[in-house]
């Protein structure tokens, strides 16, 4: 019988504010609010994934309710919603009733992801954090552009940077140490490279495979860490397509059957080898985030740059 157990972003999740990087600004800031009882009624925090966002909602929250909340997802006094839960108008009718019920004690909401809300949904909810003063929202998310201005006036934002590639070193190391999984510090630099510093992608997709292994990491071991890379990907690209757009294209669609290619991360490496059609490039990019298929833009960005070679 398996026994049950947290996954690994649950068991190292920071729990208070000494534990979590972050700027000593912000640390200083929500410590004042704390000694002087004062929370705003919308707290905002945006920032790349793995940056440490959910956490640092839930250490607030923990601190403010002066209890651990971090398993919590309903209680009288503190409710957690994620991006898997309903996000239109009737969830935030359903919060708006939740918030008029009339209460002595500070009760706060967690919208984790909050910028999957529609923008109905944030408009109601921008009528009820200005009705009330005792339900205190803290929102977090990657995608500033997804908050309505309304929010965002209404809201203390701060901003979350990515971490320092060498805290997060450390921490990988730390962690494969409790483990019991031996590591270099090359491996794990290598590592928190591969995944951009997001500590949740590399405790979940990489440490997770590593568990147990009885011998110390070998790079083969992390075999896909060390696979082409959307940089080399990008220069060989380049170079192919002063042939044709068509050679490009195919070297882009073979790599990318048989690794994990980001595309977008591809995208800005290609801006770094190419200094041709940079408008084509940025135009490519932003397709991308907007959803466009990232191969119909790559094909596209191929096409016009190579035209501006000529
Ligand atoms: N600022 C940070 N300080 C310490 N650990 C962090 C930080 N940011 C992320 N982590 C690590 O990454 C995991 C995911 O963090 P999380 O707060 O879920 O990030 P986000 O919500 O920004 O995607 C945590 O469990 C923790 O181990
Ligand atoms: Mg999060």
């Amino acid at each position: 019988m398996t026994p049950i157990r947290k996954p690994l972003v649950e068991e190292y999740r920071p729990k208070n504010l000494n534990t979590i990087l972050l700027p000593r600004d912000l640390k200083d800031t929500i410590r004042r609010w704390y000694e002087n009882h004062h929370l705003p009624l919308c707290l905002l925090i945006l920032g790349p994934p793995g940056t440490g966002k959910t956490s640092l909602a839930k250490i607030i929250a923990s601190m403010f309710l002066g209890r651990d909340i971090s398993d919590t997802i309903e209680s009288s006094d503190f409710l957690f919603y994620n991006a898997s839960n309903e996000r239109g108008i009737n969830f935030a009718r359903m919060l708006d009733e939740y918030a008029k019920v009339p209460s002595k004690r500070m009760r706060i909401v967690l919208l984790d992801e909050a910028d999957q809300m529609t923008s109905e949904a944030m408009g109601v909810l921008r009528a009820t954090i200005e009705q009330n003063n005792s339900v205190f929202f803290i929102l977090t998310g990657n995608n500033d552009q997804a908050f309505t201005d309304a929010i965002k006036s209404r809201a203390t934002i701060f901003v979350l940077n990515s971490l320092p590639v060498d805290e997060v070193v450390k921490k990988v190391l730390a962690v494969c140490a409790e483990k019991n999984i031996k590591m270099s510090e090359n491996i794990a630099r290598k590592i928190v490279e591969y995944y951009d510093v997001d500590m949740r992608r590399i405790l979940n997709d990489c440490i997770e495979r590593l568990l147990f292994l009885d011998r110390e990491v070998k790079e083969s071991d992390v075999e896909w860490v060390y696979a082409t890379t959307e940089e080399a990907l990008a220069r060989e690209c380049y170079d192919l397509l002063k042939d044709s757009h068509f050679a490009a294209m195919k070297k882009y669609l073979d790599q990318a059957s048989k690794t994990k290619i980001d595309p977008l991360k591809f995208v800005r490496a290609f801006l770094t080898v190419c200094d041709k059609g940079l408008k084509y490039i940025a135009k490519c990019e932003s397709r991308i985030k907007q959803g466009c298929s990232p191969v119909v833009q790559i094909s596209a960005m191929f096409y016009s740059v190579r035209g501006e070679m000529k």
